[in-house]
Order: structure tokens, then sequence, then C-alpha cells
């Protein structure tokens, strides 16, 4: 990108004033300053700028951060939380230099101030329709009609739909397992959350879990051809059900590309997590909806390979689901059976989703 003389110039100016004047710029470790645009302005080099404010003269470094892949810098989100941070705490620490402002480059190359923000908000549209965890509630009480099994095959078309966009960014492929495993808001964060020594958890059983993750973690390093499109966080409480099939979804999470098991295990969790609370297995409606939305996924997709890598992936939504924090109500019963299915989950190198009884014990 090029950066443009007189944007930076209004730019400072929205800083300091009308009548400041820039006079140059230079990229830091060179010697020739320019007062012309900046050609290929490359993010990731510090830009000595200097400027006239009348008598006076002032001047600032501006930097950005470097577009590559890896190190969990993939998405320009993630550079701005960098810098946001960087802008937030730099003054706070004894002899570091100050941050003056932060802002973006805005697509025509504007540079404009964010520094004043305290907290991002979103304004979405309002999507009609009713949560489909409403739907589990019934269906767990009532057994399943055939909406339900036409709506449980809708999901997992959507899925298979979604999940048909396919790209070649192993560092993606790389970063979803990582973060499933080691991120605040997956395994690592869910488990840190847990109380000490829960009455259904045996002493260092965490641990030995979190083992086990780390070790899929390295088994799954080499499927980075499977990094497709995905939802991030495709549960009950994030779809919105209209008359019939017709839906919605909400609250896309962590990452455009990832790996399709996650969308899988967010919902198929919930069929088992729904009929577990009630009766310690999969039966009933719960298990015809369950098998249905596997089966018309791997019918759709021929992903057969999904059974042999889906298994963090689950053991991740099951410790949500057996979680204190997020679902305070249920039994240490309960929960010992979810964690009994994640853990012989985790320890079988494929899944078999037509015997999830067998996990169970
Ligand atoms: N755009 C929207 N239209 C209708 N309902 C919404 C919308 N966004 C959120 N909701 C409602 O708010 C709930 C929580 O919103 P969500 O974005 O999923 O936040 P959270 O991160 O808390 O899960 C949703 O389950 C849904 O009931
Ligand atoms: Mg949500």
């Amino acid at each position: 990108m090029d950066l443009k003389r007189e944007h930076l110039q209004s730019y400072l100016q929205s800083l300091y004033g009308k009548d400041t004047v820039l006079q140059s710029m230079r990229r830091m470790g060179e010697t020739i300053a320019t007062s012309e645009d900046i050609k290929g302005f490359g993010y990731g080099s510090p830009l000595l700028v200097e400027y006239a404010k009348g008598e006076e003269r002032g001047s600032a470094v501006l930097s950005s951060m470097r577009v590559q892949h890896g190190f969990g810098h993939d998405h320009f989100s993630d550079r701005a939380r960098i810098l946001i941070w960087q802008h937030d705490t730099f003054a706070r620490l004894p002899k570091h230099v100050r941050s003056l402002d932060v802002g973006y480059f805005a697509g025509d190359g504007r540079l404009v101030s964010a520094g004043d923000a305290q907290e991002y908000f979103l304004l979405m549209e309002k999507i009609e329709g009713k949560e489909y965890f409403w739907d589990l509630e019934r269906v767990k009480e009532e057994g399943a009609a055939d909406l339900d099994l036409k709506r449980a095959e809708a999901l997992s078309s959507y899925l298979a739909e979604i999940h048909s966009e396919k790209k070649d960014l192993p560092p993606l492929y790389q970063r979803k397992i990582r973060e499933t495993v080691g991120d605040g808001e997956c395994i690592f964060g869910i488990l840190d959350d847990y109380p000490d020594s829960p009455s259904f958890l045996d002493e260092g059983e965490l641990c030995d879990v979190e083992k086990l993750c780390v070790e899929w973690r390295w088994r799954l390093r080499d499927r980075a051809g499977r990094l497709c499109q995905v939802h991030g966080d495709f549960h009950p409480w994030n779809v919105m059900f209209r008359e019939g099939t017709d839906f919605s979804v909400l609250d896309r999470s962590r990452g455009e590309w990832g790996e399709a098991a996650d969308d899988i295990t967010a919902m198929a969790m919930n069929y088992i997590f729904y009929s577990v609370q009630k009766s310690m297995r999969l039966t009933g409606g719960l298990k015809d909806l369950f098998e249905l939305f596997f089966e018309n996924y791997l019918e759709k997709t021929g992903d057969d390979e999904l059974l042999e890598v889906i298994a963090p992936f689950f053991a991740f939504r099951a410790m949500v689901v057996a979680s204190p924090t997020w679902y305070p109500l249920l039994s240490d019963e309960t929960r010992r059976t979810l964690f009994n299915f994640l853990e012989n989950v985790l320890n079988s190198k494929r899944f078999n989703y037509r015997d999830v009884n067998s996990y169970l014990s």
C-alpha cells in the first residue's frame, strides 16, 4: 500500500490541528527522508514522521504490524488486538515509550484515529426465530417428531455445504488445533475455570485429559488439507429456527477457516447432553437426531476421515457442558458420565457414532 503524504498530513492535522504541516517521512534505520508518498509502505517497518506546527517542530514514529501467517497474527483483527493493547498499556510502565495514538488504515489509505475507544460493540441485523435448544428441551421430554428429524438433517446439510469451501493455508489449520487445545475460550481455558478437586473427578484427572489433548494436537498436525470454511460455535443457542427447516445462525467464532469436526461436535454434543441429563445414556428421539445428523453429513461429504480427527473437538464440547460454571445445576453423575465420554473418545483412534453409549460408562 502507498502511504500518501496527504493522508498522513490530514491525520496529523486531526491530532494536532489544521496548522500542522508534514515535513518528512523516513523509514527507521534509513537515512533518506522524503516528503513525497511512501511507495509500497510495508506494514511492520516503523516510519519516522517529522512535522511543523507554527514555530514548533515535532516528530513521531508510525508503526504497524507485518501481515504474516503463523504466530497468531493471521487476521487483521489479531494485529488490531495487539496494537490496541499496546496503546492502552505503554504509558503505564516506567521508562517505556508512550503511545500517542492508535488507529487504522481505511480501504482508501486514509489514517483514522481510534485512540479514544474504551470498548468495542457490534451492530447486527435482528433475526426472527426461536433458538434451537428449545427444540431439544421438547424432544428430551416428548421424543422426536418428523420436523425434528428434518431439522437435524437441515443442520448437517448446511454444515456439509459451508465445509465444502476449502483453503490451502496450513498455518490456519495448525492455529485451529492449537487454539482448540490451548486457547482461553477452549480446552485449557475451560479447564482452568473448573473448581479445584471437583467431587466428580479424581485427583490429576484434568491434567491427564489435557495430556491426551496435546497428543491429539500432534496427531492432527499433518491434516492441514482438511482446512475449510467453518462457523466456529455451531451450538443450539446460536441457531434460530423459523417455519419448518428455515433457520439463521449467529455468533460465528474463532476464525473463518478451521476443522469441520469443530462445527459437527458443537451441535452433536448437545443431542448427547440432553439425553444424558435424563438417562445417563443416548436414547430415544435424541439418539435418532444424533445418528441422522452424522449419517446425513457423512453421506453428503464422504468425509470418513472426520471420525479420525473428531476426538479433541468432542472433548472440548463435552467439558463445556460438564462445566460447573456454564451448567451449575447438573448432578455429579451427569458430569461423571460426560467425562467418561470425553476420556473414552480421546482414548480411541476412531469415533463410532453408532455406538455412543459404549463411551458413556
Ligand atoms: N441479531 C440477533 N437477532 C436476534 N436475536 C439475537 C441476535 N443476536 C443475539 N441474539 C440473541 O441473544 C443471544 C446471545 O447472543 P450471541 O450473539 O449468541 O451472544 P453470546 O456470545 O452471549 O452467545 C442469542 O442466543 C439470541 O437469543
Ligand atoms: Mg451465542
